[in-house]
C-alpha cells in the first residue's frame, strides 16, 4: 500500500502519470473509471494531456464501476452520463471505448453477469480508479459487502442517498435506492488500483481504510488485501492518519514510491 498527500491537482496529475504508464505498457490498457466529484481533477489532467497530444487514449478500453438502477444512459444523473461529461466527451473518445453497466437492463442479474464476462474477455482491468464514500464503501459496496463479492445489483444506504442527493437537486426522493456495481471481489482483480479522495469528510473513511481492521464494515479495507494500491489523498482527507509521517519518508526514500 502506497500513500500520497498532495493537493487536488497534483493528485491528478500522479493518477494520469499512473494511467499513461499502462497505457505505454499496453496500448489498448483497460481502465476502470470512478464516478463522483473526487476523480474530476484526474479527468480534467486526462483531457489536458490528450488536447496537448501527450496521452494517447485512441486504443484504451474503459469500464465504469457502477450505475443506479432505472436510470437510462441520458438520463442526467446516471454514471454514463456523468462520465460522458467528464471522459468521453473532453477526452475524446469513441463512446463505445467506454462500458458502463445499464440502470434500465430488463433483466439486471443477467446484465450483471454479462458485464463480469465483459470484463474478462477484455482480459481484466489493468488500472481501476475509486472514490470512496464517507461510509467507507467503493463503487457501490455498501458496508457488509462481502469481500468476495461480484457485480451485483446492490441497494444503498440513507448515508449514501443523502450524499448523493446533492446531485438531484437536493432532493433525496430522487435517487435510486438500488444500483449494479462491480464486487469487492472484482474490484481486486484490478491490476493496480489507484482511490482518491479528498476534503476532511473522507478524513474518517480514509483512516479506517489504510490503517483501520480489516472488515466488510468498511470496505475500503479490503484493498490491504490488494498488492499495488496507490491512495491519493489530500491535506483534509489525510488529515486523521495516524502514520503520515512514515508514509512522507517512504515517499522520499523509496524509489518510484506509488507507482
Ligand atoms: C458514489 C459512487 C462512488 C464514489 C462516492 C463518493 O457513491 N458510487 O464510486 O466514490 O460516490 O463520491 P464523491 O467523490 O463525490 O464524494
Amino acid at each position: 500500500m502506497r500513500i500520497i498527500q498532495d493537493d487536488g491537482e497534483a493528485l491528478g496529475r500522479f493518477a494520469t502519470d499512473l494511467i499513461a504508464e499502462r497505457i505505454a505498457d499496453r496500448p489498448d490498457a483497460v481502465i476502470g473509471l470512478a464516478t463522483g466529484s473526487s476523480p474530476i481533477p484526474i479527468y480534467v489532467e486526462m483531457a489536458r494531456r490528450v488536447a496537448a497530444g501527450t496521452l494517447d487514449l485512441s486504443s484504451v478500453r474503459f469500464f465504469a464501476l457502477d450505475e443506479y438502477v432505472g436510470l437510462a444512459a441520458d438520463h442526467p444523473m446516471s454514471y454514463r452520463a456523468f462520465l460522458d461529461d467528464h471522459v468521453v466527451g473532453p477526452c475524446n473518445l469513441d463512446p463505445a471505448q467506454l462500458t458502463v453497466l445499464n440502470g434500465k437492463a430488463a433483466d439486471p442479474v443477467a446484465e450483471c453477469a454479462d458485464y463480469e464476462q465483459a470484463i474478462s474477455a477484455a482480459g481484466g482491468i489493468d488500472l481501476q480508479l475509486l472514490g470512496i464514500g464517507h461510509n467507507g464503501h467503493i463503487g457501490f459496496n455498501e458496508p457488509t459487502s462481502s469481500f468476495a463479492s461480484r457485480t451485483r445489483v446492490v441497494a444503498l444506504t440513507h448515508q449514501t442517498v443523502d450524499a448523493n442527493a446533492r446531485f438531484f437537486d437536493d432532493d433525496a426522493e430522487d435517487v435510486p435506492l438500488l444500483a449494479l456495481s462491480q464486487g469487492i471481489g472484482t474490484i481486486l482483480e484490478a491490476g493496480r488500483l489507484v482511490l482518491i479522495a479528498t476534503g476532511a469528510g473522507k478524513a474518517p473513511a480514509i483512516r479506517s481504510a489504510i490503517e483501520g481492521e480489516l472488515t466488510s464494515s468498511v470496505p475500503a479495507s479490503a484493498l490491504q488485501l490488494h498488492p499495488k494500491v496507490t491512495f491519493l489523498v489530500d491535506e483534509f482527507a489525510g488529515s486523521m492518519l495516524a502514520r503520515v509521517d512514515f508514509y512522507r519518508r517512504e515517499r522520499q526514500i523509496i524509489p518510484g514510491y506509488g507507482h
